[in-house]
């Protein structure tokens, strides 16, 4: 494990506490609106803890993502990728851990212990691009994101799922009510188009450094994009490892089928030492492109087309 800062001495309350709030499922989910961002107070104490302290290593790769955007897919990828020599099919840690349990989360796993317990090069935020330590911005990183609407409809479940398991009972906020939350940014880690666009401007200046995806484009080619991302990790697959259909074997235990029927992602538990843990299969929904369609009205699909539309079109980025 590597030391990637002092210990914090930091004033963070005081700063948090001036904050604008939104109620979040609990008060430490609390939203506080910080640089633009709506982060779950957890989440946000980390981060300013980490932009004080955290030391990226050159070598590490951060695998970035706003929620319900396909990170859980995205870390059994990557993860699978740079780990293809250390495991094989029977020792994986991904037959026994969620993947999100595979690489440390920053905001949860740095904000209590400044000593990652990590040898793995790999780590993981849900963190903004403005809001990334410094440090992390000189190291690889890899981005997913997804169709606004798809992206609102997983957010929209899995928020239910969580209550549901916690018996809190929330029954008043109405899909009305949080469509419009996520339309005006007041939604974990949002707005979520601004979250997208930082990452996408940034992929643009620095490909070299960013590797933006589409949820979307994983889906429909996913082994084209395991080749992507294990070049642009530096781990490409070798004619020989090709030749035995190595990526081919890496696509097949991270589809949603095979992580979803796992024991483990079926009924083990995911934080349940936090205030608000919850099942490792609410990770796993449905998994497909264009579910938005079961649930949101004609008007609904206007509204959001039309931000979607404004903030992405001019840049290039469409879905
Ligand atoms: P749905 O709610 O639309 O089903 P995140 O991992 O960022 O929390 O995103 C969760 C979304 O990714 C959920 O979408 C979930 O079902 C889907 N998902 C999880 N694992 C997947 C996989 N292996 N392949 C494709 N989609 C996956």
């Amino acid at each position: 494990s590597v030391d990637r800062g002092p210990e914090d001495p930091t004033k963070i309350m005081s700063i948090i506490s001036t904050l604008p709030k939104k109620e979040g499922l609990n008060p430490s989910y609390d939203l506080y609106q910080y640089q633009g961002f709506w982060i779950p107070l957890v989440y946000l104490q980390a981060t300013l803890f980490m932009q004080e302290n955290f030391k990226a290593q050159p070598s590490d790769i951060y695998v970035c993502s706003s929620i319900k955007t396909g990170t859980t897919w995205l870390k059994a990828l990557a993860f699978s990728i740079v780990t293809r020599d250390i495991f094989d099919d029977s020792t994986n840690p991904l037959l026994t851990k969620v993947p999100h349990e595979c690489l440390p989360f920053l905001e949860s796993d740095y904000a209590t212990n400044t000593k990652l317990d990590t040898d793995l090069p790999l780590l993981a935020t849900h963190l903004p691009y403005t809001l990334l330590p410094q440090s992390i911005l000189d190291c690889k990183i890899i981005y997913i994101c997804r169709e606004p609407k798809d992206t609102f409809v997983s957010m929209w479940h899995f928020i239910r799922r969580i209550e549901e398991e916690n018996f809190i009972n929330n029954a008043d906020v109405t899909l009305e009510q949080e469509f419009k939350w996520f339309c005006e940014g007041k939604s974990a880690y949002g707005p979520y188009w601004d979250h997208v666009l930082g990452y996408w401007k940034a992929s643009i200046e620095r490909p070299d450094r960013v590797l933006f995806l589409k949820y979307e484009d994983l889906k429909k080619e996913t082994l084209c994009y395991v080749n992507k991302l294990a070049d642009f990790m530096e781990k490409p697959f070798s004619t020989e490892e090709q030749a035995r259909g190595v990526p081919e074997e890496i696509v097949a235990r991270c589809r949603f089928e095979s992580l979803s029927n796992l024991e483990v992602n079926k009924s083990g538990l995911h934080r349940p030492e936090t205030l608000s843990g919850f099942s490792n299969s609410v990770f796993f929904r449905k998994g497909e492109i264009g579910d938005w369609k079961n649930l949101l009205t004609h008007n609904m699909e206007k509204s959001i087309d039309k931000i979607t539309q404004e903030k992405f079109q001019s840049l290039g980025l469409t879905f």
